[in-house]
């Protein structure tokens, strides 16, 4: 008899990205779960219906489904994959990042309460708690990153939420998780991150007493920038809740994207190793090179990050920042030389990506503005694939070198 168990919290993260979340015995005795394409389910009889009933009021229904907006199998599969390599009791998977990150807010800071985050974060983010959470009367305070002494400051009676995002973008600066999870308890406020650099092979937020991690999985957990889709993971007194909002507010994520996540999360350990290794090596190899001012990257002892980075992550990560030397002329001369990396605004697949931070991101600000949001013309993002790094040193040797023709 084919024994029929799932391996859930109890493996290590290769193994749990492979087989956490899985039945064993699958329909068919097939290798691969289906991709269960419908939209709503069935049922027997009104009996059915009643015992499905009584069992959902009582929270006690886990792998049984009335209609899609509350769950899908496959999306239930990824969730738990998902909640595996977070160490978390339970995951939600949404349509993208930011739905995970508006989801989340909209839950936690109901009008007149307060979020205070950390600077450097997501611009889109950013957006979000500093514009548009006005409308419903939620204030919001930044405070610089690894400064708190004013995160504690800012905190007021009515602050509901302390976010904020590890490694940071775009200057890859690393937040003392266990520190900024201690105020949160300490205050009695609820703590937030955005682990989407990091990823769950580099760092678990959760085991250091935060209450929320947040992904874009769009990144490196589906890994091959063909699909977009967010998480959002923690206890499931922190989480169903949001989950019970979602299946008000829309915005899940479809079981074909699912399908596409739990492929990619098998290589998640492997891709991240390497993507690693990958920046490791590139950042080496631009700091020594004479037509770079500075790059940014925790894995550099250089980096203000570095020991923190090395005492809390298991790598420094795939996404490197830096600056060329020159302006914004030569800065699109070296961009548009390269070879291998393509201009684009996203990060953590296979293929390297290349991002002039104030033409793509900023795009909106004059090279003035642009300046005093931190964002200088010179200043590039790559995020590592996962192609051979001695093709990619050779190719930014190459773009660099136009730079000192
Ligand atoms: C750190 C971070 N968080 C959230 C997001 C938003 O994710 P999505 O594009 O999946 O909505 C991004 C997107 O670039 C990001 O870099």
């Amino acid at each position: 008899m084919p024994h029929n168990h799932s391996v859930r919290n109890h493996c290590l993260p290769s193994t749990a990205a492979v087989h956490a979340g899985e039945n064993r015995l699958k329909a068919q005795h097939a290798l691969i779960d289906p991709v269960f394409q419908t939209s709503t389910y069935t049922f027997d009889n009104m009996a059915d219906v009643v015992a499905y009933q009584e069992a959902h009021n009582k929270g006690h229904v886990d792998d049984r489904f009335e209609y899609g907006r509350y769950g899908n199998p496959t999306t239930a599969a990824a969730e738990a994959r998902l909640a595996a390599l977070e160490h978390a009791e339970t995951a939600i998977l949404v349509a993208s990042g930011m739905a995970a990150l508006a989801y989340t807010f909209l839950q936690y800071l109901p009008s007149g309460s307060h979020i205070v985050m950390t600077d450097d974060s997501y611009r889109r983010t950013r957006q979000l708690c500093e514009e548009h959470l006005k409308k419903f009367n939620v204030d919001c305070t930044v405070v610089p990153l690894g400064d708190f002494a004013a995160l504690e400051a800012a905190i007021r009676p009515e602050t509901r939420l302390l976010f904020s995002e590890t490694p940071s973008n775009p200057y890859l600066r690393v937040l003392d998780v266990e520190r900024f999870a201690g105020i949160g308890q300490r205050r009695g406020v609820l703590t937030a991150i955005d682990a989407t650099f990091s990823t769950p092979i580099n760092l678990n937020p959760l085991a250091y007493g935060v209450d929320l991690v947040i992904h874009s999985a769009t990144k490196y957990l589906g890994g091959h920038n063909d699909l977009l889709a967010g998480v959002i993971a923690g206890s499931h007194k922190v989480v169903d809740p949001i989950r019970d909002y979602i299946g008000i507010l829309g915005g899940i994520s479809d079981p074909n994207t699912a399908y596409l996540l739990i492929r990619g999360l098998k290589t998640l350990s492997l891709r991240v190793r390497q993507q690693n290794e990958t920046a490791q090596k590139v950042a080496e190899f631009l700091s020594a090179h004479p037509a770079i001012e500075t790059v940014y990257y925790p894995g550099l002892e250089t980096h203000p990050g570095y020991e923190l980075a090395s005492k809390q992550m298991k790598g420094f990560g795939g996404v490197l920042s830096f600056t060329v030397k020159g302006g914004r002329e030569e800065t699109f001369r070296f961009i548009d030389a390269l070879q291998i990396p393509f201009i684009s605004p996203s990060l953590g697949g296979t293929e390297s990506l290349v991002l002039h931070v104030a033409a793509q991101a900023y795009s909106d600000l004059d090279a003035e503005q642009c300046l005093k949001a931190g964002i200088p013309q010179n200043l590039v993002r790559l995020a590592l694939g996962i192609e051979d790094v001695d093709d990619l040193i050779a190719d930014l040797g190459q773009a660099l070198r136009t730079l000192q023709a």
